[in-house]
């Protein structure tokens, strides 16, 4: 299975993560701060998708945070870049070939409700998908997962008790929420953010849960926090902009980076 891919990477380098993490917006500069071994370019790697938004890096960056082997995803694809989902999640399932158990995921997202500021790092603790495809929607691939795999529990309540405690000895007390994954790439209107509100999400983006998915499919643990960059739209007077929300995902990046590197150290620990 993806054997062209495996070796592709192999034949760059032999090293094992334990802990996979994908960089949302404004998080890019992570990568560069670990102990790096190796880095491979989505472009050297065949059937690869590539990432076709401005700021977006494409590269897996492999090396240590701490003692902690981990594979970072400098760049995501998303499916409003025209991807099918089985293509956006490729690159999860194969830091999980590549020896990833637990993974981290992290973005930027429009706060819904008026519990969450601008600024403000939410964990996710449940999500909302039904406004994309799920990307296990085709032949089920049985090497990875059941046909019909259960999501009660898809963010590893371990990794969140870990996250909140790594926050908390940063003086940060993290909220946890409800994250609902949109198609993009337009902004929600006021009245489809009326909506979530109602079907009980706290925040929306355009990533993270078909990764999710597809890592709860393939057995790894997983967790996920946003960067709440905006309130969603119709909240305030001001139209959304990208430009906004990535500077005030840059905003926020020191202390989130500050998070998921004490996360994915403490991550490393672990039975
Ligand atoms: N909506 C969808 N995606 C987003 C938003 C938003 O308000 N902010 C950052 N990503």
């Amino acid at each position: 299975m993806f054997e062209n891919i495996i070796n592709a990477i192999r034949e760059k380098t032999d090293f094992v993560p334990r802990v996979a993490i994908v960089l949302g917006s404004g998080l890019g500069a992570l990568a560069d701060e670990i102990s790096i071994r190796a880095v491979v370019d989505y472009n050297d790697i065949p059937d690869f998708p590539i990432s076709t938004v401005e700021g977006h890096k494409g590269r897996f960056v492999f090396g240590y945070i701490g003692s902690t082997p981990v594979v970072i995803m400098q760049g995501r694809v998303h499916y409003y870049e025209g991807y099918d989902m089985e293509k956006v999640v490729l690159p999860i399932r194969i830091m999980k070939l590549l020896g990833a158990e637990i993974l981290m995921l992290t973005n930027a997202a429009g706060g819904i409700g008026f519990d969450l500021d601008p600024g403000d790092l939410m964990i996710i603790k449940d999500h909302i998908s039904f406004f994309v495809p799920s990307p296990l929607r085709g032949k089920n691939i049985e090497e990875l997962g059941v046909r019909f795999p259960d999501m009660t529990n898809v963010y590893d309540r371990e990794l969140i008790d870990i996250i909140k405690k790594k926050a908390g000895d940063s003086g940060v007390f993290l909220k946890e929420g409800i994250y609902a994954q949109t198609c993009g790439p337009n902004f929600e209107t006021p009245a489809e953010i009326k909506l979530l509100e109602k079907l009980g999400a706290d925040a929306v983006g355009m990533s993270t849960v078909c990764e999710a998915i597809a890592a709860k499919h393939c057995g790894m643990r997983v967790c996920g926090i946003s960067c709440i960059s905006n309130l969603a739209a119709g909240m305030t007077d001001e139209p959304l902009s990208h430009k906004d929300v990535q500077e005030a995902a840059d905003k926020a990046a020191p202390l989130f980076k500050r998070i998921i590197k004490a996360s994915a150290e403490a991550f490393g620990g672990l039975k």
